[in-house]
């Protein structure tokens, strides 16, 4: 196994430490090697840093306070104090890496079987390139955390962002500020049937 696999966690903590290009360029170009559906590649990239990042948090900011009293997805208010946590780690990275969707289709729309199939191919296409960024992060040296309760300010990301489509996740990165131990896993018989 890839040692980056079983060395990755989830950083929360980073040090203020600012990020070379070189790095950051590094885990782009890993996204960018990911396997696609159709190798439609449906992706783009905003790289936030310094005051980039701060104008974005309080475009977070703001969707979160909205989010409380005018939500935009009602059954997940009970995540909403995770999201106000996650912002704080957000605050402590050097770097945030937003990946857009710019195939995805409005959040707020109902789809059809086959629209929903075309959601989830570049949705697993998104998800390997993320996967490609947190495994180069690590075997670089870098905290990183994969972030989707940017999707509780979407609607104020998506307008900061300017881009087509729809803010996929974002991801953190930087020195890690902290050493966290391993999160327990599923062992593999309970998720694993051999079939012979
Ligand atoms: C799709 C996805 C979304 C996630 N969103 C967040 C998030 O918004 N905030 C956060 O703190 N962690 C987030 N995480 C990190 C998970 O909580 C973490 O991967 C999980 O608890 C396992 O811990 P580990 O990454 O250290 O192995 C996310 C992970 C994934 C894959």
């Amino acid at each position: 196994m890839l040692r980056a696999i079983e060395e990755r966690r989830s950083i929360r903590k980073y040090k203020a430490t600012p990020v070379d290009r070189e790095r950051i360029e590094e885990i782009l170009r890993a996204a960018c090697l990911a396997p696609s559906s159709k190798n439609r590649q449906p992706w783009q990239f905003v790289v936030a840093m310094g005051r980039s990042k701060e104008e974005m948090l309080f475009e977070m900011r703001k969707g979160l306070g909205r989010e409380r009293v005018q939500p935009l997805l009602p059954g997940s208010i009970y995540h909403l104090a995770g999201a106000e946590f996650t912002l704080k780690v957000l605050e402590s990275a050097p770097v945030v890496i937003f990946v857009v969707n710019p195939l995805a289709e409005a959040l707020s729309r109902a789809l059809n079987p086959e629209e929903r199939v075309y959601e989830i191919c570049n949705a697993q296409s998104l998800g390997a390139a993320m996967e490609n960024m947190t495994l180069t992060a690590t075997s670089l040296g870098l905290g990183s955390l994969w972030i989707c309760d940017t999707f509780f300010a979407q609607r104020e990301l998506n307008a900061w962002l300017g881009t087509r489509g729809e803010l996929f996740a974002a991801m953190a990165l930087g020195e890690p500020g902290e050493t966290p131990a391993p999160r327990p896993r599923r062992a593999l018989q309970e998720v694993v049937e051999w079939r012979l």
